[in-house]
């Protein structure tokens, strides 16, 4: 065995904590059953916190010893099971998405304990398939990383207790994954050019961030939602207008609001007084409820048993919805280029991610914006916009890169064993300058950011 099992942390660490010469050891015999080659791995030399952030920045690359890093990356944190294997050198050799599309139409929303059996009964076959698609044995896989947060603590379980029964039955190192981080670093295995520092726009069921991804690790959160996040009121205003929740709701709303007049119904922009980078969207919410009730739009009748007449006053109004929640962005972001170009003036890029954009007038508008200050929107394929396993894959590829990564777990873990599961976890730091005074202080049981703790991590080393 060549790992003292007895030293193995209880919980991912995803910042090696361990004393350098366990890990400088340990992790040279590891490289070498995995076939790596140790002059040209840059991990085994265990860089100083300085040089490791320059490795980082350093543009992508597809060196010869990248192509020998095999990820599984495994994402449960809402309702889709997900699985991809992606090479180092960024090649995807299989994905595999199982989504809970019946339970969604069934209740228009993720109910938890749902979707936790849902996950439960699909992520061996989902899992399996991901190996056999890629034609491969989990003996010929270099690591497992997994989606540890934020999302559902439930569902969070079911993958992560998967990718620890693979990485412990095959002696595998494991990488506890930020979710959010998956979505932006995602972009960087599609856009080689992609450079850090850039300006990153996450919209998701969940989440609205703005960040400055200063480096792998390190992000500064610009902006961030007050109440509901853009998908949020995607599948609401679809559920209250009647329309098929089987693809989720955004998908829905974006097909109808095409035959629909985006100037009809008259919602106020958000947050318009407020010049921050902060997002709200329960207003809107509001707004949309107030403007189906008064127009007598029965949910219950599905839209294609709609009167023509009852069909347009939907359309128009999932029109107007669109253009009103999309400007939200588009104000926002214009002033989070400001913000960024001022804090790091060598940004190029904004990176658009996370199932809202992978709607097609959400990135026309904003390319529009970007197109203002000369710079390039970059938008992941619509498949790796929504939740996938090859962002967790890749964004394990690039925290293992670093050294960024647990040894493998015991083969099985006991009854009790407490899983290290985020549910709310910040990806950085908040800028100063940009707190607003209508942010919610609700801060009750947030995890230290991933930020504050790769700095610390790095401060220690
Ligand atoms: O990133 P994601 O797959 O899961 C979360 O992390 O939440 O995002 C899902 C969200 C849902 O709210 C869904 O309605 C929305 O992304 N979405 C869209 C579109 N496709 C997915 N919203 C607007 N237009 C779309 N085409
Ligand atoms: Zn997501």
């Amino acid at each position: 065995m060549v790992y003292s099992l007895s030293t193995l942390p209880s919980t991912f660490s995803r910042l090696n904590l361990f004393p350098k010469t366990f890990k400088a050891l340990n992790l040279q015999r590891f490289h070498k059953q995995h076939r790596l080659r140790p002059l040209n791995y840059p991990l085994l030399h265990f860089p100083s916190s300085a040089t490791r952030f320059s490795t980082s920045r350093s543009p992508l690359s597809s060196k010869p010893f990248d192509d020998d890093l095999v990820v599984l990356g495994i994402e449960t944190s809402c309702d889709d099971t997900a699985a991809a294997i992606v090479r180092g050198n960024g090649e995807i050799l299989s994905q595999v998405v199982s989504s809970q599309a019946d339970l969604l139409a069934r209740y228009g929303g993720v109910a938890p304990k749902m979707a936790e059996e849902a996950h439960s009964q699909v992520i061996d076959q989902v899992v399996q398939d991901t190996l056999d698609k890629a034609g491969l044995t989990e003996k010929e896989l270099s690591a497992v990383a997994v989606t540890i947060g934020p999302g559902l603590s439930l569902c969070l379980r079911v993958g992560v207790q998967k990718a620890r029964r693979v990485a412990g039955n095959f002696n595998l190192p494991i990488i506890g994954v930020h979710h959010m981080e998956a979505h932006a670093l995602v972009a960087r295995l599609i856009e080689k050019e992609l450079q850090f520092p850039f300006l990153a726009l996450l919209i998701s069921g969940g989440h609205n961030l703005l960040v400055l991804a200063h480096d792998l690790g390190h992000y500064t959160q610009l902006g961030t939602t007050i109440d509901d996040a853009i998908g949020e009121a995607f599948d609401k205003t679809a559920k209250w207008l009647g329309l098929d929740m089987r693809k989720s709701g955004g998908p829905a709303v974006e097909q109808l609001a095409r035959e629909g007049d985006a100037e009809s119904v008259r919602f106020s922009i958000p947050m318009k007084q407020h010049k921050d980078c902060n997002f709200s969207y329960a207003g809107l919410k509001t707004q949309v409820k107030m403007a189906i009730a008064s127009r007598n739009i029965d949910a219950k009748v599905p839209l294609l048993c709609a009167s023509s007449q009852d069909r347009s006053s939907r359309a128009d109004i999932a029109a107007s919805f669109q253009r009103v929640a999309v400007l939200h962005l588009e104000e926002r972001c214009g002033r989070a280029v400001e913000w960024a170009l001022k804090i790091e003036p060598s940004i190029k890029q904004l990176v658009v991610s996370g199932g809202v954009a992978s709607n097609q007038y959400v990135r026309a508008r904003l390319d529009q914006v970007v197109k203002k200050y000369s710079l390039q929107l970059v938008c992941p394929p619509p498949n790796l916009c929504t939740d996938n396993g090859v962002m967790v894959a890749w964004t394990g590829i690039e925290n293992f890169r670093v050294g960024r990564y647990d040894p493998p777990p015991p083969a099985n873990d006991p009854e009790d064993f407490m899983y290290d599961l985020r549910p709310r976890w910040p990806l950085g730091e908040e800028y100063a300058e940009g707190r607003s005074e209508a942010r919610s202080l609700r801060r009750a049981r947030v995890h230290p950011s991933l930020t504050s703790l790769v700095q610390a991590s790095l401060q220690q080393q």
